[in-house]
């Protein structure tokens, strides 16, 4: 019999509520996005957000889905990473809806659950996973039991750099749709730093150098079209050198900025070149949303990876691999 599976996100800015069946059906997906007037995102104000609106966003949810809380036979929330302030107030709406329904309670990694949610789309088994996203930048694939990082950026995330680059050229948080629309009409490529170390990547340099080339007048779209090509293409050579050292069969791009389609472009180029399958994660599961969650709970429910609400302190830390993988093989 199928189970349904009630899976709640909150890690930074957005909220998101999802159903989702043991069978892999998205019965429904809602989220809001907290999106300050301007500057950054501060956690306290986000976690504001999410108390505000959370429960108005959980019974949207309920009722896309056409279920009842009845129906509803587990919670999954985002254990983590992410920001203390939304975790807390994220976790205590599912330890609360858990004991009030007396269902089990589920701890999911967010970035885990990208990287689970894309293989229930694509039906990939074992993919090399580019993740990226506002706070994370990852070059993972599988093996004994953990989700390893192969490599990963050693300062900020590509998406904060796009979103920081953004803000300074007068542009409303999120800035990586906007920096996709201006690259497009972009044809002046202008060198910057392009920096590789090993499988590592880092961004901070050439935001630097962005930010100065925008202060000096070059026109936004060239600065956005030279920092997609130089970003994207530190990500394919990392990415490149994952799949030819695993000789993994697919390639599975996830997370928020996912949704560039140069990048799609790019990556579909690079798995094409080594043989390998690709896919990226349709918009609407890419981001941050309830799906993922509820998806990667069945997903450990079923192997008895469950906990206790009086054991369900968030970890505002977890790291990819820190997490043994009991649903998947050796
Ligand atoms: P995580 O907690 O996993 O780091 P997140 O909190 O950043 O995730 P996501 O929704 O996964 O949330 O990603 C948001 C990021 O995606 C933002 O940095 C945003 O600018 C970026 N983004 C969204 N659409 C695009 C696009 N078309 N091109 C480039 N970046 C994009
Ligand atoms: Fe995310």
């Amino acid at each position: 019999m199928s189970i349904v599976c009630l899976g709640i996100e909150g890690t930074a800015h957005s909220f998101g509520a999802g159903l989702v069946s043991s069978k892999g059906e998205v019965l429904s997906n809602v989220w809001d996005m907290f999106s300050p007037e301007e500057g950054g995102i501060h956690p306290r104000e986000a976690s504001r957000h999410h108390s505000d609106l959370g429960p108005k966003i959980i019974g949207e949810a309920i009722e896309k889905a056409g279920v009842t809380f009845e129906n509803v036979d587990l919670i999954a929330f985002s254990r983590g990473p992410g920001l203390g302030p939304c975790l807390r107030t994220t976790a205590t709406v599912a330890r609360t809806l858990a004991l009030k329904l007396s269902i089990p309670l589920i701890g999911v990694n967010h970035c885990v659950a990208h990287i689970e949610i894309g293989c229930l789309e694509s039906r990939f088994e074992d993919p090399v996973t580019v993740y990226v996203s506002g706070g994370n930048t990852q070059v993972i694939a599988y093996a004994g039991r953990r989700f390893r990082t192969f490599g990963e950026t050693l300062d900020i995330a590509i998406g904060n750099m796009l979103d920081t680059f953004g803000r300074e050229a007068g542009m409303r948080f999120p800035a990586g749709p906007r920096i996709e629309i201006e690259a497009k009409q972009g044809r002046n490529y202008h060198t910057l730093p392009y920096s590789v170390k090993g499988m590592d990547l880092s961004y901070s340099g050439m935001l630097t150098a962005a930010k100065r080339l925008h202060s000096e007048g070059i026109p936004l779209n060239d600065v956005c079209f030279s920092v997609q090509e130089t970003a994207f293409g530190m990500l394919a050579e990392i990415s490149e050198r994952a799949i030819a050292h695993t000789k993994k069969k697919e390639l599975l791009l996830t997370g928020g900025v996912a949704r560039n389609n140069r990048l799609t472009e790019i990556l579909r180029g690079v798995a094409k070149r080594h043989d390998a399958k690709f896919h990226r994660v349709t918009p609407s599961l890419a981001g941050d949303q309830g799906a993922m969650i509820a998806w990667t709970g069945i997903l450990q429910y079923q192997v008895g990876d469950v906990i206790e609400v009086a054991e369900s302190q968030v970890l505002p830390k977890w790291r990819t691999d820190d997490q043994d993988i009991l649903w998947r093989g050796e």
